[in-house]
C-alpha cells in the first residue's frame, strides 16, 4: 500500500493565498508537493505495487478541495492543490481500473498536527483513520471516490 500523505498548506502572508493577489511562487510550490510529489513518488512505486496482492494507493486530500463545498479558510494555492489532487487520483483510478490497485482520495478532517499549530479538534489518531480504512479496503472495494470517515465528500 501506498499511502501519499505529504502535504503542505504554502504561505499565506501579505495576501499571498487571496486569489486577486495570489503569489504564484506560492501556488507553484503547493503544486510541487501536493500534487507533482503524489505523481513522482506514486510512479516510482507502481512497479512495486503491481506484485503486490491487495495494492492500495491512498491519496490524502482535503474537503478544501472539494469545489461544492466552500469550506476552511480561503487558501487560494492549497485548496486548488488538492482540487487537482482529486482529479489526478480519479485519473489514475481510471487507467489501473483493469487491475487490482484501488487508488481512492481521503480526508483526515481538522486534525491537531503541526500544520493547523495544533489547534485543530481532532486527534492525529482520528485523522488516520480514513487513511487506513482506504489502505487495508477489501478486493472489489471503490476505486476513484473522495471519502471521510463519514462516507463520500462530493467532488
Ligand atoms: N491537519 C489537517 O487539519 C488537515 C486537513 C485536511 C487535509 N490534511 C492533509 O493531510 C496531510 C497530512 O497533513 P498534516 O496535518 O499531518 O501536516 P503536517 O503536520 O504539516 O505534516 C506534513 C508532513 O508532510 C511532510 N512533507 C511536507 N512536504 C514534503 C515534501 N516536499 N517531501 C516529503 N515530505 C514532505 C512533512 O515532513 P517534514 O516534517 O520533514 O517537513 C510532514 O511529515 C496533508 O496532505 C494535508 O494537506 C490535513
Amino acid at each position: 500500500m501506498l499511502v501519499n500523505n505529504a502535504g503542505i498548506g504554502g504561505r499565506a502572508d501579505n495576501g499571498a493565498q487571496d486569489p486577486t493577489t495570489l503569489d504564484l511562487d506560492v501556488l507553484r510550490t503547493v503544486l510541487d508537493t501536493n500534487v507533482f510529489g503524489v505523481v513522482r513518488v506514486t510512479n516510482a512505486m507502481l512497479p512495486l505495487l503491481h506484485r503486490a496482492e491487495s495494492p492500495r494507493i491512498v491519496n490524502m486530500s482535503s474537503n478544501m478541495g472539494a469545489l461544492g463545498l466552500h469550506t476552511g479558510p480561503q487558501l487560494a494555492a492549497y485548496a486548488p492543490s488538492k482540487t487537482m489532487l482529486n482529479s489526478i487520483t480519479a485519473q489514475y483510478a481510471r487507467r489501473l481500473a483493469e487491475t487490482n490497485i484501488l487508488v481512492n482520495t481521503g480526508c483526515p478532517g481538522y486534525v491537531a498536527t503541526e500544520f493547523t499549530g495544533f489547534a485543530a479538534s481532532r486527534t492525529p489518531e482520528q485523522g488516520t483513520a480514513i487513511a487506513i480504512r482506504l489502505a487495508t479496503l477489501s478486493d472489489g472495494g471503490p476505486r476513484g471516490g473522495f471519502f471521510d470517515e463519514e462516507g463520500s465528500i462530493p467532488w
